[in-house]
């Protein structure tokens, strides 16, 4: 299929230039709100001379395979969560993976929009892939078929993660195993028990109908979740400038789209995922978050070894700071 794909010469035909743009969330998620909002201004400041195709929902490549196709040729932009690619060879992605590190989204924003952040999108050149931004979804919640407040309430729980090994560290650190899985079978898997919890945003539990198969839901916020928006070093290059300033136009504005819906759509999910009432809501009070927060305190320690010291420190130096000079 990849293969397949890659023959397709879509990216530039003699009537234009086509640009496929795959992703695994729905149509209605921060992510494919960016998605289609890159496709409407780029083709309309192009006059449809450029045409973007959308794939959302995993319909071409799920998250197992959707770099790999884009570094053959067989998709021009993905936009995998910053956990998928530790294990392409960017361990230090996994920083944004870290729980309890940001207090909110400005701060996840001071740390992308700095040094760290832009040395870790020019990391990728190393793989001929271009990082065109980043991108927001928001804060993970924690779901299974029991409250998820305390450290005791893990134990044993089977918890689907991104394959990422900060993520896998801090289930761990809380007592219950690690399941690496595709996002697209997440669902199916929750709803057999070959899984018992997981964790995500809520537009993403809500689009993704994970809530249906989950009795409860504890808003621990204990992580943040974003997304690498990239493209291909070889496809780029065969764009002319005004095509590459055009397009990388395009994709600042969509992203600034989706970050300013993501809030909003979180509250919308919280919405659905009440009125579904099959779904117990939980909110942990601060001790309970803390207790989390204490337990998964170990996870800085394998950070050294997997993100590496340096940066780490430079994240925790920038991000108090940042918080002094907040400080009324
Ligand atoms: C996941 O859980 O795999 C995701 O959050 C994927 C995504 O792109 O949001």
């Amino acid at each position: 299929m990849l293969l397949l794909l890659a023959c397709r010469a879509a990216a530039a035909s003699p009537e234009g230039i086509v640009i496929r743009f795959s992703h695994v969330v729905a149509d209605d998620t921060p992510k494919g709100i960016a998605a289609r909002a890159f496709k409407r201004i780029a083709e309309s400041r192009s006059n449809g001379r450029i045409r973007v195709e959308v794939y959302p929902r995993s319909t071409l490549f799920d998250d197992n395979d959707e770099i790999l196709a884009l570094q053959m040729g067989a998709v021009e932009i993905v936009a995998p969560s910053l956990s998928k690619f530790g294990k392409i060879g960017f361990p230090s992605f996994e920083l944004f993976d870290l729980p309890f590190l940001f207090r909110d989204t400005e701060e996840v924003h001071r740390i992308m929009r700095g040094p760290v952040g832009r040395q870790l999108l020019a990391d990728l050149n190393r793989q001929q892939i271009l990082g065109l931004g980043y991108l927001d979804n928001g804060f993970k919640q924690m779901s299974a078929n029991r409250p998820l407040l305390r450290r005791s309430d893990y134990a044993g729980l089977r918890m689907r993660i991104q394959p990422s090994r900060i993520i896998a560290a801090q289930m761990i650190a809380l007592g219950a195993q690690a399941v690496p899985l595709a996002l697209s079978e997440t669902r199916l898997a929750l709803s057999t028990r070959v899984v018992d919890g997981t964790e995500n945003p809520l537009s993403n539990f809500v689009t993704q109908g994970i809530h249906e198969v989950q009795s409860h839901l504890s808003l621990t916020q204990h992580g943040y979740l974003g997304y690498a928006v990239v493209t291909s070093q070889r496809f780029w290059q065969q764009l002319k400038p005004a095509d590459r300033e055009l397009l990388e136009g395009a994709m600042h504005e969509a992203i600034e789209i989706g970050n300013n819906v993501a809030s909003a759509h979180e509250r919308r999910a919280l919405d659905v995922i009440h009125a579904w009432k099959e779904t117990h809501v939980h909110r942990p009070s601060e001790a309970q978050r803390s207790e989390l927060e204490a337990a998964m305190r170990p996870v800085y320690e394998r950070a050294k070894t997997r993100i590496g010291a340096r940066l780490l420190e430079q994240t925790l130096h920038e991000l108090s700071e940042a918080r002094l000079r907040r400080r009324p």
